[in-house]
This record gives C-alpha cells, sequence and structure tokens, in this order.
C-alpha cells in the first residue's frame, strides 16, 4: 500500500477506528499524490524566475487562450476559468458552501463536519461515494421506489446489492418506517456494516420527511450504532431546499446524524444542479459528519484527501467555468431572492396540483402518493398497466409521463406551467377511461 494512503489510515484510525473499518478497499487504498501537484505548488511559491511545472499554456503572464473561446465568456478573466481547478474544488466555493449547509441547516450548529468536496454533479458524487464506502458485495438499502441511476452505479459498476423496503404504508398515508426499520435492523443482525440511502426531497415521490419522521429514523440508526454495528447513511440532498409543507422537515438528515455516534458515518451528496438550477453545469459536493473523540480537523482532512484522490483518478478535477460562475452567483447580492422567487413558483405548482386534485373525478383513475417537495409526484393508477397508458397518452395526447414498474406514473411538475396543471390530469382520466372502453 502507498505509504501516503498508510498515513491518511493511521490519522482515520486514531482518531475513529470505527470510521476506517468503513472504508472500503479502495477507500483504504485511496490517498492524494504529492508528485506533479505538490511540486507545482512548491515552484508557485518558489521559482520566481521561470515556472515549468504545470500542463498547462502560458503566453505574457496570463494563461494562453484562442478568442474564439473567450469571446463567449464575457466579465470573467480567462486565468478564473481556463486553468485547471484543485481536484478538491476551487477553496473559496467548498468554503461558501460549507457555510452555507450551517445556514439551512440549523442542527449542525456546534457539529463538526468536512469541507465539501466538489464533484461533476450528484450522480458523480455517489459513485465517488460508492468507490470509498462499498465492496462488491455489500448491501444498500433503499425504498422500493427510487432513483433509478442508483442501479448503475452501485450494482452494475460496482456489484453492491440493492435491498428494498416498501416506501409507503399500502393506504398510500405515511412514509413505512416501520419497513425501513424492520430491514436495516435485520441487515445489522446479520452484518457488522449498514449502508443506508436516505433521499429526501424523494425522487419520484417527492416526498420529504416530517420532523418527527426525520428524528425517528435518526433515533433507529443511532440505537443500531449503539449496539455496535457500523452505520453509513448517504444522504441523497440533490433537491434541498424545496420543502413545500409547514410540517416538513427543513434541513437535511444529515444534520441529524451528524456527530451522534462514534459508529455513523453521514455523507451528504448535494450540489447546484437542482438547488441552483444549473442542471448542465455539472456541480456536486461531498461533506462527511460524523464523531471523532480527537483530532477531527486530521480525520476530516484525511478524508478529503481520500476523496480528492478519488476524483484525480477519475475526472482528475471538475469544470474550474462552472465553479466560477457558482461562485460568483452565490456572491450575488440577490442570490438568496432569485432562488426564493423559483422556489415560490415550484411551491405553487404543488399546492395547484393539491388543489385540482381535491375533484373527486380522479379517484376511479387512481391513487396518490403523498408529496410535498421537489420536483415531482407520483400517482398509482388503479386499473391500468402504466406503460400502456404513458404511450396510449403520449400518442394520442402528446403528454409525456413516466412509467415506473407495473402502475405507477411519475409526473414532473417542475417542468409544467402552473396553467397546464388541470389539463395534465384531465388528459390523464380521458387516457384511463379509453383504455377501460
Ligand atoms: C435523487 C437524485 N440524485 C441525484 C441526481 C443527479 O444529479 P446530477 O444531475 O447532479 O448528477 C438526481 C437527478 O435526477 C436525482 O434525482
Amino acid at each position: 500500500m502507498n505509504k501516503l494512503a498508510q498515513d491518511l489510515n493511521k490519522e482515520i484510525q486514531a482518531s475513529n477506528p470505527y470510521i476506517y473499518d468503513m472504508l472500503s478497499n479502495i477507500g483504504k487504498e485511496l490517498f492524494f499524490p504529492k508528485g506533479i501537484l505538490s511540486q507545482s505548488a512548491e515552484a508557485k511559491e518558489k521559482a520566481y524566475k521561470i515556472n515549468a511545472t504545470i500542463g498547462i499554456a502560458k503566453q505574457d503572464n496570463s494563461v494562453m487562450s484562442l478568442s474564439s473561446v473567450t469571446q463567449f465568456i464575457n466579465g470573467i478573466d480567462p486565468d478564473k476559468y481556463l486553468p485547471y481547478a484543485s481536484s478538491f474544488g476551487l477553496p473559496e466555493l467548498r468554503e461558501k458552501w460549507k457555510k452555507a449547509l450551517f445556514h439551512k441547516n440549523p442542527s449542525l450548529d456546534g457539529k463538526n463536519i468536512s469541507l465539501p468536496v466538489v464533484t461533476s454533479g450528484i450522480t458523480h458524487a455517489v459513485s465517488m461515494f460508492s468507490d470509498l464506502w462499498t465492496d462488491p458485495g455489500d448491501i444498500v438499502i433503499l425504498p422500493d421506489m427510487m432513483w433509478g441511476n442508483y442501479n448503475m452505479t452501485f450494482g452494475v459498476r460496482k456489484g453492491v446489492k440493492v435491498k428494498q423496503y416498501t416506501t409507503f404504508d399500502s393506504k398510500l398515508s405515511s412514509y413505512n418506517i416501520d419497513s425501513f426499520e424492520n430491514m436495516v435492523r435485520e441487515e445489522a443482525e446479520s452484518s457488522d456494516k449498514i449502508i443506508v440511502i436516505l433521499n429526501f426531497p424523494h425522487n419520484p415521490t417527492g416526498y420529504s420527511l416530517s420532523v418527527k419522521e426525520g428524528k425517528r429514523i435518526a433515533d433507529i440508526l443511532c440505537d443500531i450504532a449503539q449496539k455496535g454495528t457500523n452505520v453509513i447513511a448517504m444522504c441523497d440532498d440533490a433537491y434541498f431546499g424545496l420543502f413545500y409543507e409547514q410540517e416538513t422537515m427543513k434541513e437535511s438528515i444529515f444534520s441529524l446524524l451528524s456527530g451522534i455516534d462514534e459508529r455513523i458515518l453521514a455523507v451528504k451528496l448535494d450540489g447546484a444542479t437542482k438547488e441552483d438550477y444549473v442542471w448542465g453545469l455539472r456541480i456536486g459536493f461531498i461533506t462527511y459528519g460524523f464523531l471523532a473523540q480527537k483530532n477531527s480537523d486530521k480525520i476530516c482532512e484525511a478524508l478529503e484527501k481520500k476523496t480528492a484522490g478519488c476524483i484525480r483518478g477519475n475526472v482528475s478535477n471538475v469544470s474550474h467555468l462552472s465553479q466560477t460562475i457558482l461562485l460568483k452567483s452565490m456572491d450575488s447580492e440577490n442570490y438568496l431572492d432569485l432562488k426564493k422567487e423559483k422556489f415560490d413558483l415550484l411551491m405553487g405548482r404543488c399546492f395547484e396540483i393539491k388543489e385540482i386534485l381535491k375533484n373527486s373525478e380522479y379517484k376511479d383513475a387512481f391513487d396518490v402518493y403523498p408529496f410535498n417537495s421537489g420536483y415531482f409526484m407520483c400517482i398509482r393508477l388503479k386499473e391500468n398497466n402504466a406503460e400502456e397508458l404513458r404511450i396510449h397518452l403520449l400518442e394520442k395526447y402528446g403528454l409525456g409521463l413516466i412509467s415506473i414498474g407495473e402502475n405507477n406514473l411519475r409526473i414532473a411538475f417542475s417542468c409544467v406551467e402552473e396553467k397546464d396543471l388541470k389539463i395534465l390530469f384531465d388528459i390523464i382520466v380521458k387516457g384511463v377511461n379509453d383504455l377501460r372502453l
């Protein structure tokens, strides 16, 4: 094993041996290479005459560039977007995102979390998480309604098994925490490490936990940890902040799970993708929350180095231009007001759907899954096959929806104007009736 990896492992073991045990085999091997990067950093400081270290081109003391490229990016100095960013991400952006995490999650107050490491979107963060914390044959626990791409990152690419609990009770009245609890307790009995994925606001249903439910899930995981099982809780907060109802928990469950037991590692995956409406810019973050008896700064640094090493060996580093744009956007005076404007628009659509669905004519056609947040909502068809209806709606009425499993349809209200929502549900009912004939 590389000496740098050994040193990081020692730091982690000394602060919290359970976290060391939770690392995958790759995670244990990972380190942040010194090589060219550290020699360049040294030269940047000391090579006052000529610096011939970095693999970029320079001219007249600035980055070399083509005006056919730079003409499209007004207002940002090419030195702020053409050179490589660090594999950890831009330091200023990492600091700013961390500060924002404390602002958005008051329960983090007084807790120690790592500095977020920048990833190329949240999918990339999921993939880096799977490299660092899962081995082939491991089990990840997820609800039976879930973002399909986890099958690719964990199942296909990693050989990890996905085990699913029932998302909602049969009446669709509440999140099925009993089913979650049974599954995690059963897993904890046969394994010394469990991995759970918590995704709220949830894709595909648009459900987020209430304060009470969030606390119950945290209590269950804490109890399992106290009884001697290591718990890794990956919090996929892709749609963070889009919480529309009063009783919904307004912060990430990451903040409840961080720093509560030495055997719990909370990993927050979030990003600008959906929160800041920049899907194609590809900016995500990985942040760690845990309890360490000592040297918590050192263990944070070690985990950040392993994560950045994983990125270095994968995409090397994330778009400098995207990071600079996000940083500038977050620095804008009206940043929060602009976000509030878009939040209000999406919330308006969510409540408009709730209003529309009060009409009893829909009840014959489908049940509605609980929804209160994010981009989506789902319906459960009473008689129709979801894929058959989806194709019928598309071909006869030009309405595009997503079918999931036998009888569920997902509606992304995030991309439907409020005025079109009633039309959308009326078409669904028409389609259901057509197929009944
Ligand atoms: C639950 C969930 N996680 C992660 C992602 C991926 O986000 P990104 O586009 O940043 O990779 C999505 C996007 O659809 C999602 O629904």
